[in-house]
């Protein structure tokens, strides 16, 4: 019988060999940078002092860090997964350290003389996967062949599994520092992110479907299948009702998530959507408010805020078209999104670059360059949007940080003004060491390392940015503070705190312009009425 819808409080964890995916899981490189440097590290501390991270975790301070926050004291258990990690994951060791080696020859032997005879010094791991180069300053580095690397042995698509749980809450611990361990509570599915079992899956949050038909597909049984039916139901989830005007509407669903509409197309930004049916104090979207296809998915950049799999792999089958920064090529902190897209499965990945357009139906979509929030790396994987519908002009820049305004004006001579502007302004990022520690294979002075943050725009930037595009709304966004973002946004901030002292006064300043001004929080929903 075709009557079972998924529960619409079910989590999908996605997982990398055991831990919370991100986008620095996927690329074999990047993986094995976080498996020896984050990973094994966070695995060594714990066993070593689990009270440290026991006490840490309770401290607000400390949110985001690097300490597993488990029920239960679980030494010998994280004992055992660092014997399996080093026994199981050695190929992947080697390439960290191969990497490692290779930066130290590098640095060592590559002085300014042909890099043609350091070939047979690069480390084994790494033969035939590297090109070697200067840049015009004499600076070595390395090219990291990224496609051979992704059909390589380093890449296993079966270290991927997804966690099923029921939530009861928004109140999730941090993902990125506790790996699961296997007896927990969640139903553990061994599959590849790339799997289609995972589509029937997630239709069946919208389209029913037999409990036989979708537990054989998963190979579930036993026990197993048991409690699979424990995350089933028959009640069927309030149908979509699509946005039928002649404008448009934008729907914010909570931090950089924005989902635009119009009676013809949908464009849904950084996605990031909460569940529902459980309490919750915060109004806002869910995922029953997504429309059953998405034109086109918009991402800003590469950092695990901004690309959430959880999100993303249960919405894949709706999307149409997903774009995304086109990135530099093989560097190792500046992973190819595409490649990265296409090997979990999606298989309609767009590139866009800086200044280009997207054109479909009356709808433009332009990729405005994004400055700074990333350390001051070369990463390149990162583009803010300019959404042009008829003559209605809406301006993304996410976490973009206007550290040269001198660029926004050249941008604004170019296209024009924007009606609409959602400008993210965390403006006190984390250090460099938090998100890329794992890719350095030397240490940066701490007073190095805290002054390269990732921080978006202040007052003072904010503000110029707004005023190039001669915005007549202008909303705050990308702030990480709904109770549903914390998992993954690290963030509580308080009426102290920088980020919401800036915004105030980026508000109260345009208020009294008599520009539209907000940040927003939980959900809003704006209509205009007309656009042409
Ligand atoms: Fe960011
Ligand atoms: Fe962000």
């Amino acid at each position: 019988m075709n009557s079972y819808y998924l529960k619409p409080n079910i989590v999908a964890e996605p997982l990398v060999d055991g831990w919370y995916a991100w986008a620095h899981l996927i690329p074999p490189a990047t993986l094995s940078r976080n498996i020896t440097e984050r990973h094994l590290k966070i695995i060594e501390s714990y066993i070593e002092s689990p009270e440290t991270h026991e006490a840490a975790v309770k401290d607000p301070r400390l949110l985001g860090g690097p300490f597993m926050d488990l029920k239960q004291r679980r030494v010998q258990d994280v004992a055992n997964l660092r014997e399996r990690t080093l026994h199981e994951r050695g190929h992947l060791i080697a390439l960290s350290g191969a990497i490692e080696q290779l930066d130290g020859l590098l640095r060592e032997k590559a002085v300014g003389f042909s890099l043609e005879p350091l070939y047979r010094e690069v480390p084994q791991a790494l033969r035939g996967y590297v090109e070697l180069v200067y840049d015009l300053n004499n600076q070595p580095s390395f090219r990291l062949i990224e496609p051979l690397l992704y059909k390589s042995p380093y890449h296993n698509c079966w270290l991927q599994s997804m966690a099923l749980s029921e939530i009861s809450g928004d109140d999730r611990p941090f993902v990125l520092s506790t790996p699961r361990l296997e007896d927990e509570d969640a139903l553990r599915l061994q599959i590849p992110f790339a799997s289609q079992q995972l589509d029937c899956l997630f239709r069946m949050k919208h389209e029913p479907s037999s409990e036989s038909a979708i537990s054989d597909a998963l190979g579930l049984d036993g026990p197993d299948q048991a409690r699979f039916r424990s995350f089933l139901t028959t009640e069927r989830p309030q149908p979509y009702s699509a946005y039928d005007g002649d404008g448009a509407r934008w729907r914010y669903f909570g931090h950089a998530c924005i989902l635009v509409e119009t009676k013809d197309i949908s464009i849904l930004i950084d996605p990031l959507i909460s569940y529902y049916g459980y309490p919750q104090e915060v109004d806002r979207f869910s995922d029953m408010d997504l429309p059953d296809k998405i034109d086109y998915v918009l991402i800003t950049h590469n950092h695990q805020d901004h690309i959430l799999f959880e999100t993303l792999i249960p919405l894949r089958h709706k999307i149409k078209n997903i774009v995304v920064p086109r990135s530099s090529k093989g560097l190792l902190q500046d992973p190819n999104l595409r490649l990265m897209f296409e090997h979990i499965g999606f298989k309609n990945v767009v590139e866009i670059d800086e200044m280009e357009t997207i054109h479909f139906q009356d709808c433009l979509i332009t990729g405005i360059p994004f400055l700074g929030e990333h350390a001051d790396l070369n990463v390149q994987a990162k583009i803010c949007h300019f959404v042009q519908i008829g003559d209605f002009r809406m301006l993304f820049v996410a976490d973009s940080n206007n550290i040269e305004p001198r660029l926004y004006d050249h941008i604004s001579a170019i296209i024009g003004n924007a009606d609409v502007v959602f400008l993210g302004m965390e403006c006190d990022g984390a250090p460099l060491s938090w998100l890329y520690g794992p890719l350095l294979t030397e240490s940066l002075a701490r007073d190095k390392d805290s002054s390269r943050r990732l921080s978006g725009s202040n007052f003072e930037k904010g503000k110029c940015l707004v005023d190039a595009f001669g915005a007549k709304e202008v909303y705050v966004y990308a702030m990480g503070q709904e109770p549903w973002c914390e998992f993954i946004s690290s963030i509580k901030y308080t009426d102290e705190s920088n980020p919401i002292i800036q915004s105030n006064r980026l508000i109260e300043h345009f208020t009294n312009k008599g520009i539209i001004a907000e940040r927003l929080f939980g959900e809003r929903e704006i209509f205009y009425n007309k656009y042409h």
